[in-house]
């Protein structure tokens, strides 16, 4: 397991949160803001697509979905899953933005989630509870990334699918980070991200966890190197029991 991914102590995390609401609330009246979140993510649409056909799942999971309580599945993946649980940490915000046509968009999204205020790290549902799983640009963010992804694992039904995505540095990339990090550990980017991780490191603690992985976006060996910051994602299968 990678160093980055060490669990944090109650109070970095307590602050990595409160910096990570106080960004949240800001952009809550903010139509670019919002429609950013709305567009997010979507580039993770077409291979699930590809890859699974018509197949459609009837209870999903987004793992640390955002107070907006918008996430990957409500938006981009509704036709497909039937019920859907967002969960996170943080309490779910109002939206309201001037614009009509995009607080309708929100709106519809945000009907389809059942929302939970909790930690993943002990997700309060039932061993086997869930078809489909995502969870995206959280465990960087998160107390325990490792935890995380064997409570995702507990709660997915035998051969369920899971989508994974984080925030992956080139090695440069990262120990640039670091350095960054050192000269100003307040800044907000650097305390609402207490982990970082390269490819390799986010792939090798998701081979903690029992599972399959049948579709990634790995960077070239340049970019693994030198050349990459960017959000990468796994489609991974939980084993049929
Ligand atoms: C950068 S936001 C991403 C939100 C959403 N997934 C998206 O991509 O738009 C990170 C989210 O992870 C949530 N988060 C942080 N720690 C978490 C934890 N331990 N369990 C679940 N969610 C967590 C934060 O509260 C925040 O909403």
């Amino acid at each position: 397991m990678s160093q980055t991914s060490t669990p944090l102590d109650q109070k970095k995390f307590a602050e990595a949160q409160a910096s990570e609401l106080g960004n949240w609330q800001s952009g809550a009246a903010d139509p670019a803001h919002v429609q950013h979140e709305l567009d997010e993510h979507s580039e993770i649409e077409r291979p699930l697509r590809e890859v699974f056909g018509n197949e459609t799942f009837g209870r999903g999971l987004e793992v640390g979905i955002g107070p907006y309580s918008l996430g990957f599945l409500a938006v981009h993946f509704a036709d497909r899953v039937g019920r859907i649980d967002g969960l996170d940490p943080l309490p779910r915000l109002d939206v309201r933005v001037a614009d009509a046509a995009l607080q309708e968009r929100v709106d519809e999204a945000r009907r389809r989630v059942n929302y939970i205020q909790s930690q993943a790290e002990a997700i309060p549902a039932e061993t086997a509870s869930y078809d489909i799983v995502s969870c995206i640009n959280v465990v960087d963010h998160a107390q325990d990334p490792g935890l995380i992804l064997k409570e995702i694992e507990r709660v997915l039904k035998p051969g369920g699918l899971f989508v994974f995505g984080v925030s992956t540095l080139s090695q440069v990339g990262e120990r640039l980070w670091h350095y960054r990090r050192w000269k100003t550990p307040s800044e907000w980017l650097f305390v609402a991200h207490p982990h970082t991780f390269q490819w390799n490191a986010a792939d090798a603690l998701l081979r903690t966890v029992p599972g399959e992985t049948i579709w990634h976006d790995r960077p070239g060996l340049f970019q693994r190197l030198a050349g990459h910051g960017r959000m990468s994602f796994w489609i991974r299968r939980k084993e049929n029991a």
